[in-house]
């Protein structure tokens, strides 16, 4: 099949694209060598076997050449930091929504013989995960009130009657409530797909990534995922910086079982129409990754928890994975494995330590507190 990866040169997007190309497939990848992550490098993993363009998904010209011949598409370009989305708002409603319309704006307008697009949603659009009060039952509740959070008192409670709540598996179901500005483009990537698919009978997927973890992370990157910040924290000798009290929890899916998933729906038609979550099902505290990270990287230096938060962090999420498992889903790497396979490639590589700057910024901005 002939394919179009956008952000195929990102962490996400280049696994994906060397499985595909693995499989036999013609792959193109289409990619702007976003200089917060690639900081004006080509990455050295690129596939010899893909084509490359270089460039950015609203510059429509550019973008016709992509699609040209293309049967498949996987949309995985978008700017991902969450805090970040907080102030460069413009930015990313522009990088991400208007991409993802420009992108669907031209396969419907120019008919464009398409048969499946897969777009990378986000397990952010959910906001809190599900929970379940002993006396009141299953809750969704919202975000916890910031007056909750300056008394340090980290845990969820019920909003009917004030008991803590036991986090439980969060399914494709659980309404809807995103808490940044990167999650609602992201709601609106899933959105757009699945809705200009279904009118136009174009068989379309939504992923609903949990947290992505594993090699060719970029660790230099202080906008991304707790696992790269922790390593470059660890690398250059300084304690991870870990929000709250350590005790939140997150579901840590490793990126080849991202790609897993994402080779499963583009085959299987039971997936058409639909949005499935990609996690393990497990959840792990942040301190664990720290302590575990510490250990992996041979530097047992004790996490720093000043007990601040950040403006719309969400406590605990995990996935409920049975609707993807029911086609075929199968997580393989555990965690520990994981790490470890993610540290063996992060001794190697260069990681410059810039979460100081940027937890800078969001402290200027009032989006930390304490
Ligand atoms: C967010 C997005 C998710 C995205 C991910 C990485 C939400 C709900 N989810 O996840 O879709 O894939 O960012 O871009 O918005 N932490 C520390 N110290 C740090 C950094 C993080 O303690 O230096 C804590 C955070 O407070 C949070 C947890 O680690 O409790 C996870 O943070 P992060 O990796 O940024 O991911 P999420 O916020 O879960």
């Amino acid at each position: 099949m002939k394919i179009l990866v956008t952000g195929g040169a990102g962490f996400i997007g280049s696994h994906l694209v060397d499985a595909l190309v693995r499989r036999g497939h013609k792959v193109r990848v289409l990619d702007n060598l976003e200089e917060q992550v690639h900081h004006g490098e080509k990455p050295d993993y690129l596939h010899p076997g893909a084509e490359y363009l270089w460039g950015d998904v609203r510059d429509r010209r550019l973008l016709s050449k992509a699609l040209r011949g293309i049967e498949i598409l996987f949309h995985e370009a978008a700017c991902v930091g969450v805090g970040q989305s907080m102030y460069q708002i413009d930015k990313y409603v522009d990088n991400n929504t208007r991409s993802a319309s420009i992108l669907l704006d031209m396969i419907v307008n120019k008919k464009l013989p398409i048969q499946k697009m897969v777009v990378a949603s986000s397990m952010s659009i959910y906001g809190e995960g599900a929970y379940r009060c002993a006396d009141c039952g299953p809750v969704f509740p919202s975000v916890r009130p910031e007056e909750q959070l300056r008394r340090r008192q980290w845990e969820m409670l019920c909003p009917r009657c004030r008991k803590p709540l036991e986090p439980q598996p969060t399914a494709e179901e659980k309404p809807l409530a995103p808490t940044s500005v990167y999650a609602i483009t992201k709601r609106d990537h899933e959105e757009l797909f699945l809705t200009v698919g279904r009118a136009y009978r174009i068989p379309t997927v939504a992923l609903r990534y949990f947290n992505v973890y594993g090699p060719r992370q970029n660790l230099s990157n202080p906008y991304t995922g707790v696992c790269a910040i922790f390593s470059a924290r660890i690398k250059n000798n300084n304690p991870p910086l870990i929000f709250e009290d350590g005790l939140q929890s997150r579901d840590f899916v490793h990126v080849s079982d991202i790609v897993q998933a994402n080779l499963l729906v583009m085959k299987n038609h039971r997936a058409d129409g639909q949005a499935f979550n990609v996690g393990t099902g497990h959840s792990t505290s942040i301190l664990e990754i720290a302590r575990t990270l510490g250990r992996l990287y041979g530097n047992d230096i004790d996490p720093e928890i000043p007990k601040r938060f950040r403006a719309g962090d969400i406590r605990h999420c995990y996935a409920e994975i049975s609707k993807l498992r029911a086609i075929g889903f199968q997580p393989t790497v555990k965690l520990k494995d994981g790490l470890r396979q993610l540290v063996q490639w992060g001794q190697h590589v260069a990681a410059k330590d810039e979460v100081q700057k940027a937890a800078s910024e969001l402290e200027t901005r009032g989006l930390t507190r304490g």
